[in-house]
C-alpha cells in the first residue's frame, strides 16, 4: 500500500515535470514571434515615415508580407495611391506653370501695347498743346470772349491728357526699371507752389480753390522730377474727388526728422475697407463717378515716395474729407 502511494506520487512528479517543460518550451516559442512581431512591426513603422518624409519608392518588405498579407497588402495600396496622386499633382503644377507663363506673356504684351500706344498718342496731343498756346496767343488773329473760353477749357482737357498720358508712361517705365532717383538739395516750398500754379487752370473748371500753408521753408534732398509727379497725382486726384466749388487745402509742415505734405479735399471720402486697395495698381473708381482714371496715380505716387525711403498715409471721413499725408526725411 505503501509502496503504491510512492509510485503515484512519482507518476504525479513526473507529470509535473513535463507539464512544466511543456510551458516552458511554450513559453520561449511565444517569446521568440513576439519578439520577431515587434521587429516586423518596427520595420513596417519605418518604411511609413519613410514614405511620410516623401520616399515614394519604399514599400513593406517580404518579411512583413507574409507574417500580415492583408496589412501589408493595405499599407502597399496607400503608398501606390499616395504616388498616383504625387503624379497628378506634378502634372497640374506643370500646366499651371505653363498656363501662368501664357499669362505673364500676355500681360506684358498688354503693357507693350499700351505703351506703345501711349507714346504714340503723346506726339498729337503736345502737337494739340502747342497749337492751342498759339492761338491764345492770338497768332492767329484777335479772339472774342467765348473762343477764348472755349479756348481755354480746351486747353485744361490737354493738360489732363497730358498728366494721364505721363502717368501710364512713367509706370510703365517703373516696370521696366527700377526708379532712380536724381537726388538735389529742393525747396520743396517753391516745388509746391511751382505745381499748385500748374494745376490751378484744372481746378478752376471746376469751381475749385487750392489754398496752401507752409511753415518750412529749407532745402531737402529730392528728385524733383518724380516729387512734382507725387504732387500733380495727389493734387489732380483731390480736384477730382472734390465736391464742387469747394476747396483743396495744401499744408508743409515738420517735427524735428521729418517734413510733411498735406493735401485735403472734402468729398465723398475713401472708406475704409477701400483704404487698403487705394494704391494697387489698376485700382481706380474714377468711372463709378464718370471721370477718366487709369489706377495707376497712386501706384506710381507710392513707389516714387517708397524710393525716397518715405511713405503716404491717408486720413478720411466718410462723406466729409480726404487727407493724403507724405512723410519725408529731413536729411
Ligand atoms: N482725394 C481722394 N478722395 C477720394 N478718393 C480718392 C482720392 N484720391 C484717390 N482716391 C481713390 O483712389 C483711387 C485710386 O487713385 P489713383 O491711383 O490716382 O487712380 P485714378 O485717379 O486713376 O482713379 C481713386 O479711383 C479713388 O477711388
Ligand atoms: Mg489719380
Amino acid at each position: 500500500m505503501h509502496n503504491l502511494l510512492v509510485i503515484v506520487l512519482i507518476v504525479l512528479l513526473c507529470v509535473l515535470f513535463a507539464a512544466q517543460i511543456y510551458l516552458f518550451v511554450k513559453y520561449r516559442r511565444i517569446k521568440k514571434i513576439h519578439l520577431r512581431n515587434i521587429k516586423l512591426l518596427r520595420s513596417l513603422t519605418k518604411t511609413i515615415n519613410s514614405v511620410r518624409y516623401g520616399n515614394l519608392y519604399e514599400r513593406v518588405n517580404d518579411e512583413i508580407s507574409q507574417t500580415f498579407p492583408n496589412l501589408a497588402q493595405s499599407v502597399n495600396s496607400m503608398i501606390e495611391s499616395i504616388v498616383d496622386r504625387e503624379d497628378m499633382i506634378k502634372e497640374y503644377q506643370n500646366d499651371l506653370s505653363k498656363k501662368i507663363n501664357v499669362l505673364k506673356e500676355i500681360e506684358e504684351l498688354k503693357e507693350d501695347f499700351v505703351a506703345t500706344l501711349t507714346h504714340d498718342l503723346k506726339v498729337p496731343i503736345l502737337a494739340e498743346k502747342n497749337m492751342l498756346n498759339f492761338l491764345l496767343d492770338k497768332r492767329f488773329g484777335e479772339l472774342n470772349e467765348k473762343q477764348t473760353e472755349a479756348l481755354l477749357h480746351l486747353k485744361n482737357s490737354n493738360k489732363e491728357l497730358v498728366e494721364l498720358v505721363e502717368i501710364i508712361l512713367e509706370t510703365y517705365k517703373l516696370n521696366e526699371t527700377k526708379i532712380e532717383l536724381n537726388l538735389e538739395e529742393t525747396n520743396v516750398n517753391s516745388l509746391i507752389e511751382e505745381t499748385i500754379e500748374e494745376m490751378k487752370p484744372i481746378a478752376d473748371t471746376d469751381s475749385i480753390q487750392i489754398k496752401y500753408w507752409t511753415e518750412f521753408d529749407r532745402k531737402i534732398k529730392l528728385d524733383k522730377f518724380y516729387m512734382k509727379r507725387v504732387l500733380k497725382n495727389l493734387i489732380l486726384n483731390a480736384i477730382s474727388f472734390s465736391n464742387p466749388s469747394s476747396a483743396v487745402d495744401v499744408a508743409l509742415c515738420n517735427d524735428d526728422k521729418n517734413i510733411y505734405i498735406k493735401i485735403t479735399n472734402y468729398g465723398k471720402g475713401i472708406k475704409k475697407e477701400e483704404l487698403k486697395h487705394v494704391f494697387d495698381k489698376y485700382y481706380t473708381t474714377a468711372k463709378k463717378f464718370r471721370k477718366v482714371g487709369t489706377g495707376l496715380g497712386l501706384y506710381l505716387s507710392n513707389k516714387i515716395i517708397q524710393a525716397h525711403k518715405g511713405r503716404i498715409f491717408i486720413e478720411s471721413k466718410d462723406h466729409e474729407y480726404t487727407t493724403f499725408i507724405m512723410e519725408l526725411a529731413i536729411n
